[in-house]
């Protein structure tokens, strides 16, 4: 069983109690694989990643990915955390190069740039925020996150739908994303920017909102 803990593209999450009840439910011969490829952004006591769950049972695994805080998304380089007989697994199957030495390298430093990854926390949880309070104001609803996006739901009627607020910020050089593929046809999801480019979608959205349709 695969969790996103964080949830893409909701940016919603499960409490560490109610993951451990979701554990203790399942057949003792079925992996629970954590996705916690967000971790790093939540401000949730009773959120944990499953470093706990992994070391204390042996069909847990855990992985976590450089693509997000780290910013490195261009390395493809992750990790993973998990018993022994399950990493093996894993090794055998893995494709033989499928980590470069220049990737590690970089990664080793990331995890060492601890300042870095504070800076980008306290940038995600003040912008986290203002974008759903924002947001908010103009009538939109805006499901509530502790990931580093928001996913945004739009009204039906014509004019004012996810694929209309598209064009309009597109059409604007901002780029949000389409989330149809997830079933959620009436939203888009956005992710956490710069203060400037925060600030230039909820003017662009206030905009459209405020246009007769
Ligand atoms: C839940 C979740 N897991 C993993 C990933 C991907 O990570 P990677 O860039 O390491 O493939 C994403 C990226 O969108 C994600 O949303």
């Amino acid at each position: 069983m695969f969790l996103a803990n964080p949830n893409n593209p909701t940016g919603t999450y499960v409490p560490f109690d109610e993951v451990k009840r979701l554990h203790a439910g399942l057949p003792p011969n079925a992996v629970l694989v954590l996705d916690a490829a967000y971790a790093d952004y939540v401000r949730r006591n009773d959120y944990e990643s499953g470093i706990e769950l992994v070391a204390t049972s042996d069909n847990v695994v855990m992985c976590r990915t450089f693509s997000k805080i780290h910013g490195l998304a261009a390395l493809r380089l992750g990790w993973l955390y998990g018993p022994a007989h399950i990493v093996a697994a894993v090794n055998r199957i893995r494709g033989p190069f499928n980590v470069n030495t220049p990737a590690m390298a970089a990664g080793i430093a990331a995890l060492e740039d601890t300042a870095h990854l504070e800076r980008s926390r306290e940038h995600n949880t003040r912008w986290l925020a203002w974008l759903t309070e924002e947001i908010r104001k103009l009538r939109l609803d805006v499901t509530p996150s502790v990931a580093n996006f928001v996913l945004i739901h739009f009204p039906t009627e014509k004019g004012r739908t996810a694929q209309d607020a598209d064009a309009f910020l597109t059409a604007r050089g901002l780029i949000l994303r389409q989330v149809g593929a997830y079933k959620l046809p009436n939203a888009l999801r956005m992710s956490v920017g710069s203060e400037e480019a925060n600030r230039l979608v909820v003017a662009a959205l206030a905009e459209f909102m405020g246009k007769r349709a």
